[in-house]
């Protein structure tokens, strides 16, 4: 790991008050507030917390404990019985919110779909009795691989419901990383679709699946649940595989939530990390359930009337906890699009606001600067004037990008709440509350009620104002991830040991650099580790490492980030052949392929560049900072002592 250097200090003075009337009609109304309320929590996290469970969620039956913390483990509301899936639907029934939209579905190619709560209840309940049918119990693990179609948040309440841990895994991710992922959860049932719309083309899904479950490929799975969407033809393999629309009628509508310990796993979500195998991140219900609620509430200022869109993937925690879980919990309407900008109809998000009068729009860095490309004409074409908070997530995004959204899409009216979290923290832990937070382009600014952030060296101790140092949570918090599926060891080792206990706290570190500025405004810099960030998704270097040199010709190979313009970072590899193989424009195609074929296309390197060496210590490890030098296109100024053989430097330099 390397120190987080502050070289990226940005010199940006210009601050952004929420307006006026905003701050009238929102439901925490002043930074003094936040203060107040930030200071509360502090004081006793506990008690904080257990007042708002209270207060926003439905028990079966109360807790004893509201924390035990043995750390690293922590268990939030020990004792008490929730249902995630009772709280986002059935409560929601016996009031007005029965017949409101729930779920808004808008289709790539222009279909359309609306589930009032009642209706997605109902669905909810068939699927959840299609599950049991097909032999799912209470702890069994069902693994989902969807399109963005409503069946999809369908299926994870259906799981929910019946406490049986989904593992939902991005539509985009390749059979083999597929099936990589279904082995490690020991999934027993596969719930996807014959294949998805994405620019235009169909992804074929079923397919995917059929490759990962191939010669007893994932032997846990039984049955694949099959929705149908693009109409394809699809083999559908006898005994294994059924189509939800024959079973879906005779299902019964009647299936009360399974009360659940509230520390009962309710999902497993992979994450790439420093090693090449992914990172099953488990969390649990009712922490989960009360953070995604809160954070949802506050940070988007829910009001009843909103259209709330957030333009994630279900298959990212984004997806989970911002489309799924914390906007139906409070009763919202929440906005799902299949599509994504493409040459047929780059305007079509905007039309999607129009079309619904959305309100609240969440999307990321990289789609703000596809946007920006695109051109303003676009959204200038549409009216926006419905849109009243704006939110951006997975990466640090440039002050352009922000006065762009600021002006284009928010019209210089609407806050624009920057979210600093991850997979492992399973909501927002940095963040502007909209009618509360001045913000300042760029900083996630303040931590969220509840959560005690600070940034501290490499021995735990804060830094001062201004200097880079590690960001670290110095308390547990309701939904912060419980272990990594099946290893606590590794949980432990990745997320608690990096930085040492402090007078007796101990502090977890996820991988991010920041900094405070003289207003105490958090500046997230980036991941420090061996993890790149590309298009706002996390892919550890190892992983594209592991999966080039599975490959024949590849004998070694060093992956980095390289700085790109709208992905933020584009995978740049270096690679050393075996020796009967000659490096070629053919090859570099070939394993450009063979990477998107291991893992997905957001693998998919952009640059390959064969050398005969690559720079290592003494002790063998490849020195990075070094390749991401030169992957920039710069000169590596740093310390070059601990190179092995300093002569590599000048054949890579020369080999491109
Ligand atoms: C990065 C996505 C700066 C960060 C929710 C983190 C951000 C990783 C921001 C988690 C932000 C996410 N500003 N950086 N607002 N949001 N990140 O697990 O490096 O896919 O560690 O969760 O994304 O990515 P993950």
């Amino acid at each position: 790991m390397s120190q987080p250097t502050i070289e990226s200090i940005l010199s940006e003075n210009r601050v952004f008050p929420p307006p006026a009337e905003f701050a009238q009609n929102a439901s925490i109304k002043s930074l003094e507030e936040y203060q107040q309320l930030y200071e509360r929590a502090k004081a006793d996290p506990a008690a904080f917390w257990a007042e708002l469970a209270e207060k926003e969620l439905h028990w079966f039956q109360k807790w004893d404990t509201v924390l035990d913390w043995k750390p690293p483990f922590a268990q939030w509301f020990v004792g008490g019985k929730i249902n995630i899936s009772y709280n986002c639907l059935d409560r929601h029934l016996t009031t007005w919110r029965k017949n409101k939209a729930a779920l808004i579905w808008e289709g790539e190619p222009g279909d359309s779909r609306t589930l009032t709560y009642a209706q997605l209840h109902r669905e909810v309940c068939q699927m959840a009795n299609v599950f049991k049918q097909l032999g799912v119990k209470k702890g069994d693990r069902v693994g989902i691989y969807m399109p963005m179609i409503p069946e999809a948040a369908i299926a994870m309440l259906a799981c929910a419901r019946i406490g049986a841990p989904h593992s939902v895994v991005f539509g985009g991710f390749s059979a083999e990383a597929l099936k990589a992922r279904l082995v490690d959860a020991e999934a027993k049932l596969v719930v996807t679709a014959d294949g998805g719309w994405r620019k235009d083309k169909i992804v074929p899904l079923k397919d995917a699946v059929d490759a990962a479950l191939e010669d007893n490929g994932a032997p846990s799975v039984e049955n694949v649940l099959v929705v149908k969407r693009t109409e394809q033809k699809i083999s559908m393999e006898s005994g294994r595989d059924h189509w939800w629309h024959d079973l879906q009628p005779n299902a019964s509508a009647d299936c009360p939530a399974e009360p659940m310990d509230s520390e009962d796993m309710l999902f497993i979500l992979y994450t790439s990390g420093t090693t090449g195998k992914p990172k099953g991140v488990v969390h649990t219900t009712g922490g989960y359930n009360l953070y995604t609620h809160m954070t949802t509430q506050w940070t988007f200022d829910l009001k009843d009337t909103d259209v709330y869109w957030c333009t994630a993937d279900v298959g990212w925690i984004t997806g989970h906890s911002y489309i799924v879980y914390g906007p139906l919990s409070n009763g919202a309407t929440s906005l799902m699009y299949e599509g994504a900008p493409r040459p047929s109809n780059p305007g079509c998000l905007w039309d999607v606001v129009e079309k619904y009068g959305v309100t609240i729009f969440y999307t990321a860095p990289t789609a703000i600067r596809a946007f920006i490309k695109m051109g303003e004409h676009h959204p200038n074409a549409r009216n926006l004037s419905s849109l009243r908070i704006l939110g951006t997530v997975g990466e640090p995004i440039n002050p352009e990008a922000w006065m762009w959204y600021h002006k284009v899409i928010g019209g210089e009216r609407c806050p624009i709440v920057d979210t600093w979290w991850q997979t492992e923290t399973g909501g927002f832990m940095l963040t502007p509350l909209p009618g509360a937070t001045p913000t300042k382009p760029g900083s996630a600014t303040f931590p969220f009620p509840g959560i005690l952030a600070e940034i501290v060296d490499a021995e735990g101790n804060p830094v001062g104002e201004n200097s880079g140092g590690y960001l670290v949570i110095q308390h547990p918090w309701p939904s912060m991830m419980r272990t990594v599926y099946g290893d606590d060891e590794r949980f432990r080792r990745t997320y608690w040991e990096h930085i040492p206990p402090k007078d007796g706290k101990y502090l977890y570190f996820a991988g991010d650099g920041a900094r405070k500025d003289k207003d105490g405004y958090f500046w997230v810099m980036g991941r420090v580790d061996d993890v790149m960030n590309i298009s706002g998704h996390r892919l550890g270097t190892m992983e594209v490492e592991s999966a080039l040199v599975s490959h024949p010709a590849v004998a070694e190979a060093a992956v980095v980030g390289k700085p790109d313009e709208v992905k933020g970072e584009d995978v740049f590899a270096f690679v050393t052949l075996e020796g009967e193989y000659e490096g070629s424009e053919t090859l570099v195609r070939e394993l450009k392929q063979h990477v998107v074929q291991e893992i997905g296309a957001i693998a998919r390197p952009g640059e390959i560049r064969f050398t005969d060496a690559l720079p290592k210590t003494r002790s063998g490890k490849i020195i990075r900072r070094v390749l991401r030098s030169l992957a920039a296109g710069q000169e590596f100024a740093g310390d070059t002592s601990t190179l092995e053989d300093r002569s590599v430097l000048d054949k890579l330099r020369g080999s491109s």
